[in-house]
């Protein structure tokens, strides 16, 4: 009895140490300290160790393959009556969405091809889902102020222009 118990002891130990062996020191573990290593690093600092180089281009290419600006929102001046065009224009937009925001009332006025906002005199015109033009037609004193393009990314990736309204 008393030698049976020892044995089962022994194996019991046996056991916890390959469990311990495993996990601890063997690849499980290292793998997952290397995945959030490869998180924790930025480009430039994983350069300086060779062994993240693979993790750190495909960062590099996510990253690279995020939509972006490719040019600022002009600010426009327009008289009263005129119509106005605000362009925004993203590279490599991909699934994500462009917005126009009407900043000083908070409004969004087009998500994507939809215009949202009620205001009649809005319209959106679009093209190569890479240029978005936010038009106001027969431009009011109302409409001055800043018009922001939005990108849904996370984080929101955003640029404003300012919409210069004045008398004839
Ligand atoms: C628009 O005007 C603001 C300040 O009024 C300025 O900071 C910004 O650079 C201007 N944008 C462009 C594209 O010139």
């Amino acid at each position: 009895m008393m030698v049976k118990f020892k044995r089962w002891k022994l194996v019991g130990f046996l056991l916890f140490l390959l469990i311990l062996f495993d996990t601890d020191f063997c690849c499980g573990r290292r793998t997952r300290q290397t995945e959030s290593m490869l998180e924790d690093f930025d480009i430039g600092e994983s350069a300086k160790f060779p062994y993240l180089q693979y993790g750190a281009e495909i960062q590099a290419k996510i990253k690279s393959s995020l939509p972006r600006f490719a040019q600022p929102i002009p600010n426009v001046t327009v008289t009263i009556g005129k119509d106005a065009l605000l362009p925004c224009v993203v590279d490599n937009l991909r699934s994500y969405k462009v917005a126009w925001v009407r900043v000083d009332t908070q409004t969004i006025l087009t998500i994507h091809q939809a215009v949202i906002t009620r205001n009649p005199r809005i319209t959106l015109s679009y093209s190569d889902h890479r240029s978005w033009f936010l038009q106001i037609k027969n431009t009011h004193e109302s409409d001055r102020g800043w018009y922001m393009c939005q990108i849904n990314t996370d984080p929101m990736r955003s640029l404003m222009g300012y919409l210069e309204v004045v008398g004839k």
